[in-house]
């Protein structure tokens, strides 16, 4: 049982339709009945959908987030592309930026930290991924591929408190395998520790994302440096994202 402040971030990824809004009513309505409990729902719809979510969740608790931006703080001639500010005037409080899915497709350190530049600019939550690959892990090279994503990504970024970490180790994403306690304890002390170094900041938030589901969550919730969660998969349907918070409070 636990009253500890806890984030849970749904990134649908490149799922969801208008239809899908109807299931976030059942998710509203357990917020309500919730309220005493501390957690902090956050829902990342595609780009498609942040207008439609915005408008269904006006009233309620549950905060809106992309999950991506342009590095363009002004607007331009970037086609297909979309910027903080634009999100920001959708609703979006929250953007996701460095998830492995977007370094994949060329988001670079340097790339990423201009996009984190951009959306404090705009005053968004920066949900900022960092994490291994599954190679890098066999060779040992965790903490330094921790360590050069997060010198990389918040280069020349003072104490900013909007910055919430999200430890999304690769090899566990869409895997359903999620690392031993032991090793995610240990790797979150060491995030916080260099975040700190780079931000001075005194409290460092860490999410942990990869393969969390109705399975895992009573384990995960054993590790107290954990302050959230990012879910993809298992965010989609409402009942398990319910489920999900309902065992990690009850
Ligand atoms: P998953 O995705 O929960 O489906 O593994 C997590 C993520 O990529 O953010």
């Amino acid at each position: 049982m636990t009253n500890k402040l806890r984030y849970f971030i749904a990134n649908w990824k490149m799922y969801g339709d208008l239809k899908s809004l109807k299931s976030i009513d059942k998710v509203i309505k357990f917020t309500k009945l919730h309220k005493k409990k501390r957690f902090k729902l956050v829902y990342c719809p595609p780009y498609t959908l942040l207008h439609a979510f915005s408008d269904k969740l006006k009233k309620s608790t549950i905060s809106i987030g992309a999950q991506n931006c342009h590095q363009e703080n002004e607007y331009g001639a970037f086609t297909g592309s979309i910027n903080a500010k634009m999100i920001r005037i959708l609703g979006a409080k929250f953007v996701i930026l460095g998830h492995s899915e977007n370094r994949n497709d060329g988001d670079t350190d340097v790339i990423i930290n201009q996009k984190i530049k951009s959306a404090l600019k705009q005053k968004l939550n920066v949900l900022f991924c960092i994490g291994e690959t599954f190679s890098q892990k066999k060779k040992k090279l965790t903490n330094k591929t921790l360590k050069k994503q997060i010198s990389g990504g918040l280069k020349g970024l003072k104490k900013n408190s909007r910055i919430i970490i999200s430890y999304e180790p690769v090899w566990s994403i869409g895997t359903g395998i999620i690392p031993k306690n032991i090793e995610l304890e240990r790797n979150i002390k060491f995030i916080k520790a260099e975040v700190k170094k780079q931000i001075k900041l005194k409290k460092v938030t860490v999410l942990y994302g990869g393969s969390v589901n109705l399975k895992n969550i009573l384990t995960l919730n054993m590790i107290a440096s954990i302050d959230g969660y990012l879910i993809g998969g298992a965010s989609q349907k409402a009942k398990n994202l319910i489920d999900i918070i309902k065992k990690t409070y009850n």
